[in-house]
């Protein structure tokens, strides 16, 4: 057919294309020379997930353009067809490395980024489990009308819809004024078609990470993307016959293509379609795709989308800035009775933000009152810590830090479009209502500007709130509360993975604490959050229980049967790939380092947070090796079975920094050490097992006389 034809002629091209540039790279830099994107444990994620072959070398290749020109059969079926359509990944992969010979950063001079790091992967774990990137786009070419391309994607971009660009239509979108970058969700990749693999990697890479897909297991791999990867394809401009056979690969990952031109009788029903109206471009997609947008629809002057969430306001962009850390200011939710609180009541007190002078620093406060029969003020600081989140997705607004605490800018172009005060507390009763509707019967919002009354409320009301909980938190321990709850939001993208929450470890995505849990639990009794019960006790020392074992079995559907809560070389908990941390063990002091997802370095154990990340997840157990959330590093039951935090040896400074206030009060409260910290090595210190160890016997780091973990 004329399709199978054109998807022939672009492999048999990109296979010449290949080979050829195999060839002549050999003869410029021999066999041995190194070929690799970088940051990524997965060598050449493509050709490593369906052939389970490991390129590391110019040496490797020849016998990879084998296996591609192998999948070139040229026979009629649209299956081969397809299977030609991976070739020409396959190829693409080949002809993007080589660009990394020789080069760290090829990208340079493109507007686009190129390769994709194994750490932006896994910082979206949690939003695609969440549904809060509901869907993965790409958008290939160049349209006739730029305008209409910049349109369709700022449409992905207000669904939250992660995006990714290859060719014209970047500077189309740019031209237009969409805003670009990861912080957005629109990420350019390049101008060549072959940058398309970047995306496609991304998605194997997910496979790999988060679904335990054995590296050449093919079948497994292509049901994978097809079944949990919700990402399709919108081409504008002409489609030549290489573009052709990457969209047959797409089709083959399971990823529909939607062209902007006539294919008339090529057109493969759910597979291949054409939409010549690109008013319908987005509806049609996301149909194909399943895809199901939530709409917060919120009645104010901007744009409200998960999309806007790491927005970076300027100082010379911001109209008013509200500062917790010079001037009073807070945020905070109170449980009141129902015949206090008249719904969606706003009350201003003080000026609005048109009465502020531009550029000013300024006093806010807001009270968000809550009243439910089924409300507990347990759930109030879970609402608060959602503020943050809120917040940020209004478009031109940024919030950062928690309670008082707090900074917030808002644009001026957000001012412009008529932002008020009254839109913010909009903003956050209309979210408060969606998402905690099961709890919640009434909330009203007060906004205080008044800097007396902001001061006032402050250390009258927020204050000795925030205390009365922290002392709440302090005392829920694993051994004060009745129930656990399991957390299973990661099995749509690791499909035996679970996490069983405790007051001291929360989950290891950083997002899930036992409060968050018990509110999920609440909030929807059927979802992803179940009591486990905790009445018999198999090892205190080990944190071993069987009813944790019943309830890990049973929500792993049987793939799990034995998970320790306090240690990480006894049935460790599974990891799903989005940690934000990793430890593992560094055998020359008996001790552990810790890994943060952002730290981009080398660790004493030789490796970086990727290949360390790699060796767990999935949803497996990997004795030695544990994913898991910043918080755990200073609890009292972090590796406990093991010896507990003294058997920490390194971490990333930044890190160390983040959490050594609460960590070196931990370690005095178990151990009597005093600034246990500056014990710790970090990558200003060592990043070799040599060095940290020369160092640790100098501080007289306890590791050192703790018995071997192995
Ligand atoms: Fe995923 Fe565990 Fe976090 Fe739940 S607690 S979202 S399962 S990492
Ligand atoms: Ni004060
Ligand atoms: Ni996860």
């Amino acid at each position: 057919s004329a399709l199978t034809d054109l998807i022939y002629s672009g492999s048999n091209a990109v296979a010449g294309l290949t080979e050829g540039a195999v060839n002549d790279a050999i003869a410029k830099y021999g066999e041995d020379k190194k070929v690799s994107f970088g940051d990524t444990a997965y060598f050449l994620p493509t050709i490593y997930a369906a052939t389970g072959v490991k390129v590391s070398r110019l040496g490797d290749l020849p016998a990879c353009v084998g296996v591609l020109k192998s999948l070139i059969t040229n026979k009629e079926e649209l299956g081969d067809a397809l299977n030609a359509g991976l070739a020409t990944a396959v190829g693409a992969e080949i002809l993007e490395a080589l660009k990394y010979v020789d080069n760290e950063n090829p990208y340079a001079e493109d507007s686009g980024i190129g390769f994709v790091p194994d750490p932006v992967i896994r910082s979206l774990g949690v939003p695609l489990v969440t549904g809060d990137i509901p869907g993965v786009a790409v958008v290939l070419g160049k349209a006739d009308n730029g305008a209409d391309v910049a349109k369709i994607v700022k449409d992905y971009q207000n669904k939250g819809i992660m995006t990714f660009l290859v060719g014209d239509v970047i500077e189309q979108c740019a031209e237009a004024g969409v805003k670009i970058g990861l912080d957005y969700r629109l990420v350019p990749l390049g101008h060549d078609v072959t940058s398309v693999i970047h995306v496609v990697t991304v998605a194997i890479r997910a496979a790999l990470i988060f679904g335990n897909i054995k590296p050449g297991d093919l079948p497994g791999l292509l049901a994978y993307t097809k079944e949990r990867v919700p990402a399709f394809v919108n081409t504008f401009g002409a489609l030549d016959a290489v573009t052709v056979s990457a969209g047959a690969g797409a089709i083959a990952l399971g990823f529909p293509v939607v062209a902007d031109i006539d294919l008339g009788d090529m057109q493969v029903p759910g597979a291949l379609e054409s939409v010549l109206n690109h008013e319908e471009t987005v509806k049609k997609s996301l149909e194909l795709r399943n895809i199901k947008i939530k709409v917060t629809e919120i009645p104010i002057p901007v744009a409200f989308s998960s999309t806007y969430e790491g927005e970076i306001i300027r100082r010379g962009d911001m109209q008013v800035e509200f500062d917790g850390s010079r001037v009073d200011c807070f945020e905070l939710v109170c449980t009141k009775e129902a015949s206090e609180i008249e719904d969606h009541e706003f009350k201003l007190i003080g000026p609005d933000f048109d009465q502020m002078e531009v550029g000013s620093k300024q006093q806010i406060a807001y009270i968000v009152n809550v009243a439910g029969k089924n409300m507990q003020s347990d759930f109030e600081p879970v609402f608060e810590r959602k503020f943050h989140s809120y917040l940020n997705c209004i478009e031109g607004v940024m919030h950062t830090g928690q309670r008082d605490m707090i900074r917030i800018r808002i644009s001026k172009a957000t001012f412009e479009a008529g932002f008020r005060a009254k839109d913010l507390a909009e903003v956050l009763y209309c979210n408060i209502m969606n998402e905690f509707d099961a709890v919640v019967d009434k909330c009203s919002v007060t906004i205080i500007t008044d800097g007396v009354e902001c001061t006032r409320l402050r250390h009258e009301l927020a204050i000795p709130t925030y205390d009365r909980r922290d002392e709440r938190l302090e005392s829920l321990t694993d051994e004060s509360v009745p129930v656990y709850y399991s957390c299973i939001m990661c099995q749509a993208f690791s499909p035996s993975h679970v996490c069983v929450v405790t007051p001291e470890r929360l989950g290891l995505c950083g997002a899930v604490s036992w409060l968050d849990a018990k509110a999920t639990n609440q909030l929807d009794p059927e979802g992803p959050c179940q009591v486990i019960t905790k009445e018999r006790v198999i090892d205190e020392r080990l944190g071993r229980y069987e009813d944790v074992d019943e309830a890990v079995a049973k929500f792993s559907q049987g793939a799990l049967e034995h998970v320790t809560l306090y240690s990480i070389m006894e049935d460790p908990m599974t990891s799903c790939g989005c940690f934000e941390c990793i430890c593992g063990i560094e055998p020359f002091s008996n001790g552990v380092i810790i890994a943060n997802r952002e730290y981009a370095g080398m660790t004493p154990l030789g490796m970086t947070f990727p290949d360390l990340a790699s060796m767990t997840g999935g949803g497996v157990q990997t004795p030695g090796f544990m994913g898991h959330g910043k918080h755990f590093i200073s609890s009292k039951k972090f590796m406990k079975a093991e010896g507990g935090i003294e058997r920490i040896v390194w971490m990333p400074k930044d890190l160390k920094d983040q959490v050594s206030e609460r960590l070196n009060k931990t370690a005095k409260e178990l151990y009597g050490i005093d600034n246990f910290c500056d014990m710790v090595g970090d990558e200003t210190i060592a990043t070799d097992p040599e060095t940290l160890l020369a160092f640790l016997t100098e501080k007289g780091h306890p590791a050192l006389g703790m018995d071997p973990m192995m």
